[in-house]
């Protein structure tokens, strides 16, 4: 259904991007999240939303075999999915905590395991050690959504050797409280001195506006 006919608009795109930094507990982003989930792909790309297709591209640049295992982390409905596969990728798994995204990107027939779950704090995914050969997260380090305390579970599940691309705006960098003065970027650097992963590209993506500048962090699993 066209965003016209189902009563969604530009502006109400506008208005719910505005709103994202309210959402301060895990049941109302999952309302509104859920809420927005049939709509959601084409609210996005007509703003012109380009994360999933950017990131997507630096992946193949370090993941080179199609057969790789790839979790689409904070998968939303599936739009990062939709470019692994159409490049071929031909296994990837999906984790998301809004239940409505996730069959939205269910739909799609493009991942082979699908979670509900919300990620940070204590809760731990059920998934092995070393199963994955990439992560990929795009844009889901932002307000009240994931922080540093993921990035273990992050590492735990993929192999030595592979790659975590986490895309976010570089204003939330400024701007969310738990990752502004290098607080992210520390608890990032924290891990390499730890000897768990080392950065392999801090990928910036200029706008005009360079409020809409988006960084790639591109890590290796030691
Ligand atoms: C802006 S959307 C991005 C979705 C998709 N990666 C994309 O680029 O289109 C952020 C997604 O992260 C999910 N999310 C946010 N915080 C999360 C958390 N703590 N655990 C699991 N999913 C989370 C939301 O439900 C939402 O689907």
């Amino acid at each position: 259904m066209a965003m016209a006919e189902s009563g969604w608009t530009k502006e109400k795109t506008v208005e719910f991007i505005a709103i994202q930094k309210d959402m301060d507990t895990k049941e109302k982003l999952g309302q509104y999240f859920d809420e927005w989930a049939p709509n959601y792909d084409q609210a996005v790309t007509s703003m012109g939303y380009i994360g999933p297709s950017l990131t997507a591209n630096l992946l193949q640049k370090y993941v080179k075999s199609k057969d790789a295992r790839i979790f689409d982390v904070a998968s939303g409905t599936g739009l990062v999915g939709e470019v692994l596969a159409g490049s071929g990728y031909t296994n990837i798994d999906a984790v998301d905590g809004s239940a409505a995204s996730i069959e939205v990107a269910r739909k799609k027939n493009i991942y082979t395991n699908l979670y509900v779950q919300w990620l940070g704090g204590d809760n731990k995914l059920n998934i092995n050690n070393d199963s994955y050969d990439a992560i990929i997260c795009v844009g889901a380090f932002a307000f009240n959504q994931l922080e540093s305390d993921v990035l273990p579970e992050f590492i735990r599940v993929v192999k030595p050797g592979g790659y975590i691309l986490i895309n976010m705006r570089t204003r939330w960098l400024r701007l969310v409280s738990q990752f502004s003065d290098g607080k992210l970027e520390g608890d990032m650097a924290k891990l390499e001195n730890e000897g768990k992963w080392k950065l392999v590209e801090r990928h910036v993506k200029e706008e005009k506006d360079s409020e809409q500048n988006v960084v790639t962090f591109i890590h290796q699993i030691c």
